[in-house]
């Protein structure tokens, strides 16, 4: 990468740019649903191995930033329930509504009233955590 491409990556980085509107229109969200590279199975199944070490009942699991749902939905099967939450309705729209035990959101990483205190297993966040916040 040369120094030029650095700083372009810095810049779009940084906290003075408003990363919940990277994705806004349809069509860019069903084509990052369409060729965005998966995670494998095997990830999935690390991450619940680990949490079952100290959970061996694995209750809910929530993806913030989840984009149309990749990282999300490979805990359904090792999760009784899958929430995933991204502040893009159009990643949210390309999201399935058909399994039953998981649901996609729309909502903000740092306000999630519709999550209750202390009934999270797994928290976590595929590729979108450093688009969060810093200062929250
Ligand atoms: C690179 S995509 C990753 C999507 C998915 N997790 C994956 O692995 O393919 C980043 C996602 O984070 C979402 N996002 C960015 N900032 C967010 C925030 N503060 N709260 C919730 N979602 C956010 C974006 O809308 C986008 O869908």
């Amino acid at each position: 990468m040369s120094a030029t491409e650095v700083a372009m990556a810095r810049a779009i980085m940084s906290d003075s740019v408003d990363k919940t509107k990277m994705y806004v229109s349809l069509d860019q969200s069903k084509a990052y649903s369409e060729f965005r590279p998966r995670y494998s199975e095997e990830l999935f199944k690390t991450i619940a191995d680990y949490c079952r070490e100290t959970m061996p009942d694995l209750g809910l699991a929530v993806d913030v930033g989840c984009g149309p749902g990749m990282s999300t939905l490979g805990f359904c099967k090792y999760f009784k329930k899958v929430i995933g939450i991204d502040v893009s309705e159009t990643q949210i729209a390309c999201a399935p509504k058909d399994v039953a035990n998981c649901e996609f959101k729309v909502g903000y990483s740092h306000q999630l009233p519709f999550i209750k205190s202390k009934s999270v297993d797994l928290f976590c966040s595929g590729e979108s955590f450093n688009l969060m916040p810093e200062k929250e």
